[in-house]
């Protein structure tokens, strides 16, 4: 594997989908605009809903960026384990009517083992198991065999399914798992499974429905990709590292609380790192501490 710092990753991930032929778009705000159904941008496509829609037409069909996202729905988690973070760049590369399943899949799998040169037998993955609105996806998994991922490391399961919010853009999707290399926790140990042999390093959205405010899903005019691969993840996984604080992303930051602490723990300095960068990155976007919404989920974050 390729050892690389976040900022080459980043900047090859930009440049491979470029050449493929997607406009560059840079990361956006924090604070979502003109959308009342997300409280933050969440992920890549979180500022690009209204091409999914069909509301607005982009001027190319296919995008690229590494957006800043926040999520807080794991904010317990925050420092205990290697995944969890609330902010954190999510890569992504867009298709709004243009390529579907085949070269998303073919892209997916050369930017990995061509690029990164991340060894085929490390990576796993995972496609939609089906359900009564949208059927089982042997399309994809067969895509993956053709490429080259072998039939026991393709899963099928039921959570392959991605919304940006309540309501809005959705659909089936396929995820890429790196193997850590760590033994099984058990006979059924999967990548579905939590005990962190498999880190999931990429997603694929293949984005077909619109659910609407009463549940029911409708086709969208057109099909599309939304695909999001976590910057400080992948990161740390291709420097061999056991998690993103061990990297130049969170080093100084680490550095500079060990000197301070009198009682170091490393779990809380863990825990202040990320929301120290996360309060960082939301007050230089517009969003102030406060009783409501936005601002309470500041204090909260400022508060732990
Ligand atoms: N939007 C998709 C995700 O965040 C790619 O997983």
């Amino acid at each position: 594997m390729k050892k690389l710092s976040s900022s080459e990753i980043r900047q090859m991930y930009l440049d491979f989908f470029q050449e493929k032929g997607h406009k560059v778009h840079p990361s956006a705000s924090l604070i979502p605009v003109n959308d009342p159904t997300l409280l933050w941008i969440n992920s890549g496509v979180a500022t690009l809903k209204k091409y999914f829609d069909g509301t607005e037409t982009p001027e190319v069909p296919r995008i690229t960026n590494a957006q800043k996202s926040i999520r807080t729905n794991d904010i317990e988690n925050v420092g205990h384990t290697a995944r969890h973070h609330t902010l954190f760049e999510m890569m992504g590369n867009f298709s709004i009517g243009d390529y579907f399943k085949e070269e998303a899949v073919k892209m997916s799998y050369e930017f990995l083992t061509k690029e990164l040169e991340i060894p085929v037998d490390k990576i796993s993955v995972t496609v939609f198991k089906g359900n009564e609105d949208c059927p089982r996806d042997e399309e994809t998994a067969k895509l993956w065999e053709e490429v080259g991922i072998p039939r026991e490391r393709i899963y099928f399961l039921e959570d392959n399914w991605w919304i940006a919010g309540e309501t809005g853009p959705c659909g089936s999707d396929t995820e890429m798992f790196y193997d850590t290399g760590k033994e099984p926790c058990s006979d059924h140990c999967d990548p579905s499974c939590d005990c962190g042999k498999y880190v999931e390093i990429w997603n694929n959205v293949f984005m077909e429905f619109y659910k609407h405010e009463d549940g029911s899903l409708t086709k969208l005019k057109q099909q599309n990709v939304d695909t999001g691969m976590g910057l400080e993840r992948i990161n740390f996984l291709l420097q061999g590292k056991t998690s993103p604080f061990e990297t130049e992303l969170f080093i100084p930051i680490m550095e500079k609380l060990a000197e301070l602490a009198t009682n170091p723990n490393e779990t809380s300095e863990r825990i202040v790192a990320e929301h120290l960068r996360a309060t960082m990155m939301l007050i230089s976007d517009g969003a102030r501490p406060s009783n409501l919404d936005r601002g309470y989920v500041l204090r909260k974050l400022i508060r732990r």
